[in-house]
């Protein structure tokens, strides 16, 4: 996820903006660069790669040409690239005017092919940030020289899309004008100085004081003080607050560590992996990463999801979709195995690879087989410029921002969205009628308000958690859409805290698992409303017979789901196809309080790697 850093006041600029960015890092990000503000123009500078290798370029330059990279004003940027690939001229900052306006950007700017046609200029990136400092220009000039501020409001009036950006411009040399719209940036007060960034952690060095902008708010930011308007140029009063958390704290939202932050970012992170992907009229999916004509999508004659662990969860939930909407069939493969068989694909068959590091080795090497045999192969990745993502060609990305923890959450869930998005593209072109897309899209824009609800039970959870962490064994079990959930539970319990867990699906359970089953040997049910919900009810009355504990998944206002269990978890009610998009969390926030309660490191468990590189 991007990070952005600004600065106004006395000092020299440059060393706070890289100490900055450097306190950034743990966001992750591919390339970082600087602008600084002197002697009238702006100086400015940016490296792919690490900040080390910005700072060193910086350093080479001042000796060699002579700039001095001076100034007391000046912005900064890693980026996580979202469009256009991993490389220099796709680092902000970003400028127009000939260098005279410079801009650093967090978010897509989903209108940026409209802004681009209305410029008709020459680019010097793919990005949809260097349209937005360009529209931001033509609107300096139309607005009338000598009022930045002004320029940046009105440009924002025809933006669609989410930011957070800063604007400098080389006639102002005592001004920084800040917008947001779904992309955070906080304002840290210093002495007759002031401070911009993304989240607090570069701010907090300097000052605890800081004002947080919220959406459709634009400061404009001098060393006298700050002022925020609305985009109607109303002006909004700031209250400051005092932060007194540490940088660690600050890194990880104010959370305990980042498995938790990462599961609380799911509504927002979900709404990034659908927006501008949806056409609500057509009632269907619109991902552009496909890159196949309908004719070509009307070719495809079956489709194979390759993923592995979460991943590979998140591809079983989708295949229940495909089935319903397409009609085609739908096989998931864990991609360790897919790529030893000699597995039946040709030209109509479409390969999705499915990773949130983009790097796992087996399905990397999965994807290659499916290409070398022929098959139409795309990826749904979440690191941008990672080896699945340049080596598929085309696909999707999940935009779920950088996942720190080494256990997957919030990559689950919109790898999930992504792939209804998919499911529904194919549904349409096979049969489902317009109202039904429309009925699925429309709750998916409910999905991120009934996560919150979720969410806000975690306590709930965690007295649960803590009833149950001295057990050593524990099964996890669901019906159809609900299996894959009910493994991705187990293998969330089993990976952070160590507990020994088994998955099943519900009607299987009677075939050997069953066997089991004692009082000290607790079943996890998800037994949501769903059509198999009678299906369920009955495992569970069975589980029951065998003086098995109880915890169950239920939906809001199922009272006989309490009477049949010793816990229940009540998640709000959604369709069935949308149902893993909800259900998951509990699981997620079960496993990560059993594994604090059992003071385990969370967000590092033992023998486990974030990106596996190796077979
Ligand atoms: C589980 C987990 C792993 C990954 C798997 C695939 O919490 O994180 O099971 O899901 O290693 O990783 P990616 O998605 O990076 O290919």
């Amino acid at each position: 996820m991007c990070g952005i850093v600004g600065y106004i006041g006395n000092k020299e600029a440059l060393p706070v903006l890289l100490e900055g960015l450097k306190d950034l890092e743990y966001r992750g990000y591919d390339s970082a660069g600087v602008a600084v503000l002197h002697d009238g123009k702006i100086e400015r500078i940016r490296e792919v790669g690490k900040v080390e290798m910005l700072a060193k370029k910086i350093k080479n330059k001042t000796k060699e040409v002579r700039l001095p990279y001076k100034g007391v004003l000046g912005i900064a940027h890693t980026r996580w690239a979202t469009h256009g690939g991993v490389s220099e001229k796709n680092a902000h900052p970003h400028t127009a005017g000939a260098g005279k306006l410079a801009l650093v950007h967090n978010g897509i700017i989903e209108n940026y092919r409209e802004l681009k046609e209305k410029l008709n200029e020459s680019l010097e990136s793919e990005t949809d940030t260097e349209i937005l400092a360009k529209w931001i220009f033509k609107n300096y000039q139309n607005v009338g020289r000598g009022d930045l501020f002004q320029a940046v409001r009105s440009a924002l009036l025809s933006v669609r899309g989410t930011y957070g950006l800063v604007v400098i411009h080389a006639d102002h040399p005592g001004e920084l004008v800040a917008a947001r719209m779904g992309s955070p940036l906080v304002i840290g007060l210093g002495d007759s100085e002031y401070y911009l960034a993304s989240d607090i952690t570069p701010i907090l060095p300097y000052t605890k004081k800081v004002s947080f902008l919220e959406d459709g708010e634009v400061a404009k930011i001098s060393r006298e003080g700050f002022e925020v308007f609305n985009l109607k140029d109303e002006e909004i009063s700031k209250s400051v607050i005092k932060i007194d958390w540490d940088v660690e704290k600050a890194q990880k939202g104010g959370f305990e560590n980042f498995m938790l932050k990462e599961i609380f970012d799911q509504p927002t992170v979900f709404e990034d992996a659908i927006r501008g992907r949806m056409d609500i009229g057509g009632g269907t999916g619109k991902l552009g990463g496909l890159n196949m004509s309908l004719e070509e999508m009307r070719q495809v004659k079956r489709i194979i999801l390759i993923a592995c662990g979460t991943a590979s969860h998140a591809c079983m939930c989708a295949k229940y979709a495909f089935e319903k909407l397409s009609g085609l069939p739908i096989d998931v493969d864990v991609s360790s195995e897919f790529r030893y068989r000699e597995p039946i694909v040709d030209r109509h068959t479409l390969v999705f690879a499915v990773s949130q590091s983009g790097e796992t080795i087996d399905t990397v090497m999965a994807l290659r087989e499916a290409k070398k045999r022929g098959a139409v192969a795309r990826g749904i990745v979440n690191v941008v410029g990672s080896t699945i993502a340049r080596e598929a060609g085309a696909g999707t990305y999940i935009h779920a921002g950088p996942e720190l923890a080494v256990a997957s959450t919030k990559a689950f869930t919109n790898m999930v969205a992504v792939l209804l998005l998919y499911a529904l593209e194919f549904g349409r072109l096979h049969g489902v009628d317009l109202e039904t897309g429309q009925k699925i899209l429309e709750e998916f824009l409910k999905i991120p308000a009934k996560m919150n609800r979720i969410l806000k039970n975690s306590n709930d959870i965690k007295t649960i958690a803590e009833k149950y962490k001295n057990n050593s064994d524990f099964l996890f079990i669901g019906r159809g859409i609900n299996y894959p959930v009910a493994l991705e539970g187990s293998l969330k319990l089993k990976e952070i805290s160590y507990i020994h867990s088994e998955a099943y699906p519900a009607g299987e359970m009677k075939h050997g698992a069953i066997a089991l089953l004692s009082s000290d040997f607790p079943v996890f049910a998800i037994m949501t409303k769903n059509e198999l919900y009678e299906k369920i009810k009955s495992n569970v009355e069975e589980v029951r017979a065998r003086k098995s504990k109880v915890i169950i998944i239920a939906t809001e206002g199922d009272a006989e789901a309490k009477e049949l269990c010793d816990d229940v978890i009540y998640v709000p009610k959604t369709m069935e196809l949308l149902e893993p998009l909800l259900n998951t969390i509990p699981l997620q926030l079960f496993a990560y309080h059993t594994a604090v309660a059992l003071g385990r490191d969370v967000d590092r468990p033992r023998n486990l790697a974030k990106s596996v590189t190796v077979e």
